[in-house]
């Protein structure tokens, strides 16, 4: 297993040939750290819901979180404090109108608020969907008081009317631009700027069709531009394409830009876009499939470069429900640019009666370039504004808004793939590590509720950690960033988190922390700890690159554990490894132990079974993770197994302290009598239906069993069935195996039957209430 982290990389090829159902080649967290309430600071307001819209306000250390008919202002630094709210409920009115016309009145007609940004006044422009009759209004913040001014502005264009539909928008100068259905049905989409004098988009399929929006960036070109060019907004989104030539509906993901300037044509577009440029943007996650569906983007940029070196990040998810695998594509600003600069365009072609093929423009391009900004070129021209724009490059953008080239990813690969849970959002931050090199780490949302923190190195896929931040599981529907407060602030319809970039002390040793590979934490050797690299004076161990160890002090010798087992009993040693790249052994007495019938290797314990007096011993669980730089081992745990004799002088076992406060050995044996009462009853049920032709001899011995094992004390969990079995199948090597005679599935109270596979029928039968063991729950 020496390429495991490498095979992240090639996994697709490999996905390719074998299409089985758990590839090994899938890119796993490094760490899966469950929910706990210390992973993020939590917001949520009883029966409020849909935290979906936020504005960060570092001027007034208030983060801005819009819900459903509310507005919150948090302290940015501790997002559970309150300091303000405001309501926009819908009037009765509203809810019976909206009600009439066919929409549910408990969720619908609500008004969920979609749009929250700043003006250059300080004051704020909130937009919500006001029971499918979008209103927007102006917000302060003032006094420790947030207030709506009640302006009642009509928010169409600008804010959707349904809530579950997705749109985008920005703020750029006190001008709105917003990506939205203009109209009650949903059927006119739209790609607005709301200024004094609103330009929107044409109501036309080559323009926008069937369009799911996604999000805006806005891109300062005009910034010493050598050709004078204008600032850009970029719109990302997906639609129905036009220009396929197929049976069935084929949505395509699409970039779209418009010019900061534009003030739509005189006569051709009056109002309207003059440089609505398009193109489809490709994230090549498996060859000859349909193509992945854009669901969100980021603008990743270096405040020390020019912007032509900025880059966006998208999410990618299948087109159809056949895969649970998500991507991540990132782009350079430069290359999008240069398509609509420089790319040809698509024409439509009629071909037969009504049927239109759209094809490469190859005739005579107008100039001034149709759908370009006014620049230089132009301005030489005597064309000063898009209303001084000629007829016949006008009416060629209208046509034409396609661009015939797709944008591709750089290096025409995903930088990041993932088979599991949704993505949903995601944000890149950009970090200085100790090597001196920047590296760009994604933290990305997904529908579980999850944060997966990963970074592509030189091409190989590292996923850090995957943080569960929402339970029960809610869709990650909004994730911002501070570069003030350093933190991450995520929404979803259950409430909202605020989120460390890092927190390094789930890594306890040096090994952990470095073979993490998070380019935010280091090993401070002076302390022991693993720390923030930003936080820290002290030079740390890291090596985000290779994985390289080799400076970390050798760690302290774990403490051995003395355990006690009789014969017959079984026990479980646990193993609870760092990492879940890292593969565990055991060694018995210092030789490696292989798993037998007895000896189950589960991912995170031994499990022992009907103990013998071999079994006695020094049992040690190693961990060994790869890295590029060598194999690290750790030893886990250790134990000291000792089996007392059956014959024991007084009858009673000393167990370790561990086992000391667990129930009373009278609760237990009315517990497993319980149990026993109930798996014969329903034995008896089985016989009677016919379902279980078990011998009766194993039913015999397996009641002297449980009847015997509470004697012996030291048991407090019961191994359930699906524990049991599902590791050993993992293992490819099943120890024991369910009976699959029958296909009644009887097993629900864990009360199953095992037997030893390569065992005849009539062969000794494990069954469940007698596979107790030692569960040793002492944290190593
Ligand atoms: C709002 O939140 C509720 C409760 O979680 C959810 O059922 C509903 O789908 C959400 N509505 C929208 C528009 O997201
Ligand atoms: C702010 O709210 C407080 C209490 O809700 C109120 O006493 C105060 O008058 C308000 N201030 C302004 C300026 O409205
Ligand atoms: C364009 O601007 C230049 C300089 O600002 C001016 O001289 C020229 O008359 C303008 N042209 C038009 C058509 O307005
Ligand atoms: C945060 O980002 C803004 C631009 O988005 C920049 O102007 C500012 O200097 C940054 N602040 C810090 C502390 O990095
Ligand atoms: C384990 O047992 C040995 C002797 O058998 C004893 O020296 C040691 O202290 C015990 N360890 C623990 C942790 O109880
Ligand atoms: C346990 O092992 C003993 C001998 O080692 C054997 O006789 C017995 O059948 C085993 N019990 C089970 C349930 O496998
Ligand atoms: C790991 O780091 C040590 C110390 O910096 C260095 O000597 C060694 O060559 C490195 N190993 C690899 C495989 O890069």
């Amino acid at each position: 297993m020496h390429l495991l982290p490498a095979l992240c990389v090639f996994w697709l090829l490999a996905l390719a040939l074998a299409l089985e159902e758990d590839s090994p080649l899938d890119c796993v967290p490094r760490r899966s750290v469950p929910y706990h309430r210390n992973n993020a600071h939590l917001f949520h307001e009883k029966g409020v819901f849909n935290y979906s819209t936020m504005l960060l306000r570092e001027d007034l250390d208030l983060l801005l979180l819009g819900a459903r008919e509310a507005v919150y202002a948090l302290d940015l630094n501790d997002i559970s404090k309150k300091l303000a709210s405001v309501k926009w409920e819908v009037t009765q009115k509203q809810n019976d109108d909206c009600k009439n016309k066919g929409k549910d009145p408990e969720t619908e007609c609500k008004n969920y608020i979609r749009i929250l940004h700043q003006t250059q006044d300080n004051r704020m422009y909130v937009c919500g969907t006001n029971a499918f009759e979008p209103e927007c209004d102006y917000m302060s913040y003032a006094d420790g008081n947030l207030t709506l001014e009640k302006r009642r502005e009509d928010g169409k264009g600008k804010c959707p009317f349904d809530p579950f539909q997705r749109y985008a928008s920005i703020m750029v100068e006190n001008s709105l631009y917003s990506a939205t259905s203009m109209n009650f049905l949903g059927s006119e989409p739209v790609l607005m700027r709301s200024s004094s004098v609103a330009i929107r988009t044409e109501f036309k399929s080559s323009w926008l069709n069937e369009p799911n929006f996604v999000s805006m960036a806005q891109m300062p070109e005009s910034y010493m531009s050598e050709a004078g060019d204008d600032d850009k907004v970029y719109l990302f989104f997906s639609e129905t394409a036009v220009e396929c030539d197929c049976y069935n509906k084929l949505v395509v993901s699409r970039v779209a830009r418009v010019c900061k300037g534009d003030l739509g044509g005189q006569r051709t577009l009056q109002k309207k876009w003059t440089s609505f440029l398009k193109a489809r943007m490709d994230c090549p996650v498996l060859e000859s499939q349909l193509p992945y569906i854009i669901q969100d983007t980021y603008r990743s940029c270096d405040p020390q470069q020019p912007w032509k070196d900025c880059l966006f990040y998208a999410i990618f998810t299948p087109q159809l429900d056949t895969s649970d695998l998500s991507a991540v594509c990132a782009y350079r600003v430069s290359d999008i640019s240069r398509v609509f600069a420089e790319g040809k365009y698509k024409t439509p072609v009629p071909v037969e009666t009504s049927f239109v093929k759209w094809v490469m423009y190859s005739g005579d391009v107008p100039v001034p370039r149709p759908g370009a900004c006014i620049n230089n070129a132009a301005r030489k021209m005597g064309i000063n504004q898009s209303l001084h724009l000629p007829d016949r490059t006008l009416q060629f953008i209208k046509d034409r808004p396609l661009m015939d080239q797709a944008i591709q990813p750089i290096g025409e690969k995903p930088v990041l793939v993932r088979k599991g849970a949704t993505f949903t959002r995601i944000l890149v931050n950009q970090v200085q590590a100790a090597d001196g090199e920047k590296y760009r780490v994604m933290f990305i949302g997904t529908e579980e509720g999850t944060l997966l923190k990963a970074v592509n190195y030189d091409g190989e896929m590292f996923i850090i950690e995957e943080v569960q931040i929402f339970q029960p599981p809610e869709p990650i529907k909004i994730l911002k960033f501070s570069n003030v407060t350093g933190q991450l602030y995520a929404g979803s319809d259950y409430g909202a988190a605020q989120i460390p970039l890092a927190t390094c002390g789930r890594s306890s040793s040096c090994l952990d922390c470095v073979l993490a590979r998070d380019p935010y934490c280091g090993w401070d050797k002076a302390v022991g700890k693993c720390l923030v690299l930003s936080n820290s004076q002290r030079e740390l161990i890291q090596s985000v690159k290779e994985g390289n160890a080799s400076l970390c002090p050798h760690a302290d010798p774990v403490k051995p554990m003395n355990i006690s087992i009789w014969p017959g009993g079984n026990l479980k040693l646990h193993c609870p490894s760092s990492s879940t790249l890292a593969k565990t052994s055991w060694k018995r007495d210092g030789s490696p132990l292989t798993p037998s019938t007895r000896h189950q290797l589960l991912q995170d314990a031994l499990l022992i079974l009907n103990a013998t007096d071999t079994d006695g011993g020094r049992y040690r669980c190693l961990s060994v993770e790869l890295s590029k730089a060598g194999e690290y081992t750790t030893t886990v745990a250790e134990y000291q197994v000792s089996v007392a004799s059956a014959e024991s002088k007084d009858g009673r076992l000393i167990f370790p302290q561990a086992q000391m406060d667990g129930p009373s050995v009278a609760g237990l044996q009315a517990i497993v009598g319980l149990l026993l009462v109930s798996f014969l009853a329903l034995l008896a049920w089985n016989f009677y239906k016919g379902h279980l032709p078990l011998p009766w001899n194993c039913r015999k011995k397996n009641r002297e069993q449980s009847k015997e094992t509470p004697e012996k004390g030291g048991l407090n969990t019961t191994v359930t069935y699906q524990d049991a079995l599902r590791p050993a199948l993992a293992e490819d090597k099943p120890l024991v195996s369910g009976t699959s005679n029958g296909s009644n599935n009887h097993h629900t109270g864990g009360e199953a039957a095992f037997s030893a596979p390569g065992e005849e029928n009539d062969g000794p039968k494990v069954l469940l209430p007698s596979l107790q063991y030692i569960d040793d729950e002492s944290e190593i």
